[in-house]
């Protein structure tokens, strides 16, 4: 009798051994919840739930279809006769480094993903970044940024009307995208922290040492905001970027960026497709000044034209770097053969 319960103990013992894990306190945890214990707050960042009809279906609603069902029933008006969210936008992680913005290194992130390579800055963490529209945007947009530099509603709002070309959202429809994109929050895990930063960092949640430094090596991790730079297209269009390019990357860059839109009209009037003959037309068109060159499309983008609002966005230089628009260029000639 004494040795079975004896063993039974043992046994007990061995279980609670074998699962036993030390707490690890950074686990599963999004960034901004650990830096909210660190004392940062973002309260002003959350939406509002408390508005009839606000949700996160709605939110990906909106962002992916360019509608939602209302509260009372049926469906809103399309937000954008010409796009939805993801015309231009990723919902996903697009880079493999948070803390840079290298539009190489994420042309390969993305397509190992099957993910489009986009004008604009994935939603993905949006919600972390401290400023919007940054950089040249201005010179584009002009006050407007204003309203959308420092406040995360103000871009949705800003970037609903003049970026997607439609109608302003109500109060509860741009609730639900914030929403959403709080669904999208960067992790712990996305900042790949060494094993002794997490130590330290666990080490201050547990209430010894450094809120702020804990609070720095986090922040230090991520862009607090999506850099941009408007870059003019080469003035020579011979002779192009003078940079040597590779078809491989370009075709990349042609299928995750250009069909995104132009494959079967989807975003665009203008048809495009990976045949030659569609090749050779804009191989023959790159060199010259027409609004069909590609070095004058992605530098400056195409304006609406009259009647017509739909337009296509430029690529910044973090958004396309001039060897990625010779590799197009490269691509292009290669198939246009
Ligand atoms: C036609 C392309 C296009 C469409 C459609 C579009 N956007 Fe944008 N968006 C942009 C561009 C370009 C920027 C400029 C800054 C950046 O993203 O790098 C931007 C910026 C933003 C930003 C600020 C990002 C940052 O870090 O600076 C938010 C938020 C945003 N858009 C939300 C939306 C939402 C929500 C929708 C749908 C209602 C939408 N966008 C539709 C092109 C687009
Ligand atoms: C976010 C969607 C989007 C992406 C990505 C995109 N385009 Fe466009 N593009 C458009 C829209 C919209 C127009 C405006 C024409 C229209 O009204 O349909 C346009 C216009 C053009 C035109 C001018 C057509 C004309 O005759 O006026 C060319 C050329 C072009 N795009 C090439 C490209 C190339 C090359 C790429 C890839 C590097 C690309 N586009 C990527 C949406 C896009």
């Amino acid at each position: 009798m004494i040795y079975k319960v004896a063993s039974a103990c043992i046994g007990i013992i061995l279980v609670m051994a074998w699962t036993y894990q030390p707490v690890d306190k950074l686990v599963d945890r999004s960034v901004v919840s650990v830096l909210e214990e660190l004392g940062a707050d973002y309260s002003d960042k959350r939406p509002n739930m408390s508005i009839p009809g606000v949700s996160v279906e709605v939110g990906r609603s909106i962002i992916e279809d360019g509608f939602a069902q209302k509260p009372g029933g049926g469906n809103t008006g399309q937000q954008s006769k010409h796009f939805v969210c993801t015309s231009c936008h990723n919902t996903q992680r697009e880079d493999p480094d948070l803390a840079i913005s290298d539009p190489e290194a994420r042309l390969k992130y993305t397509s190992d993903r099957n993910m489009p390579f986009l004008q604009a800055t994935t939603l993905y963490g949006a919600v972390n970044r401290d400023t919007y529209y940054n950089g040249d945007y201005y010179k584009k947009y002009g006050d407007l940024v204003n309203a959308a530099r420092n406040d995360v509603r103000g871009a949705i709002q800003l970037c609903a009307v003049e970026c997607a070309q439609g109608r302003s959202l109500d109060d509860w429809e741009a609730e639900s995208i914030l929403a959403y994109m709080w669904t999208k929050e960067l992790q712990i895990e996305d900042l790949g922290l060494a094993a002794e930063e997490k130590a330290i960092i666990e080490d201050v949640l547990s209430g010894n040492g450094d809120k702020e430094a804990a609070k720095f090596m986090i922040n230090e991790k991520y862009l607090h905001g999506s850099p941009a730079t408007f870059v003019v297209p080469p003035a020579d269009r011979k002779a192009g970027t003078g940079f040597q390019g590779d078809p491989e990357k370009g075709m990349l860059v042609y299928k995750n960026s250009c069909l995104h839109c132009h494959e079967n009209g989807k975003y665009s009037f203008f048809q495009m497709d990976d045949h030659a003959i569609t090749h050779k037309y804009l191989n023959r068109k790159a060199d010259g000044y027409s609004r069909q060159s590609i070095y004058q499309v992605i530098r400056w983008g195409v304006p609406t034209k009259s009647g017509k609002r739909s337009y296509m966005p430029q690529y910044t230089s973090e958004r396309m770097s001039d060897q990625q628009l010779a590799d197009l260029r490269a691509y292009i000639s290669q198939r246009a053969e």
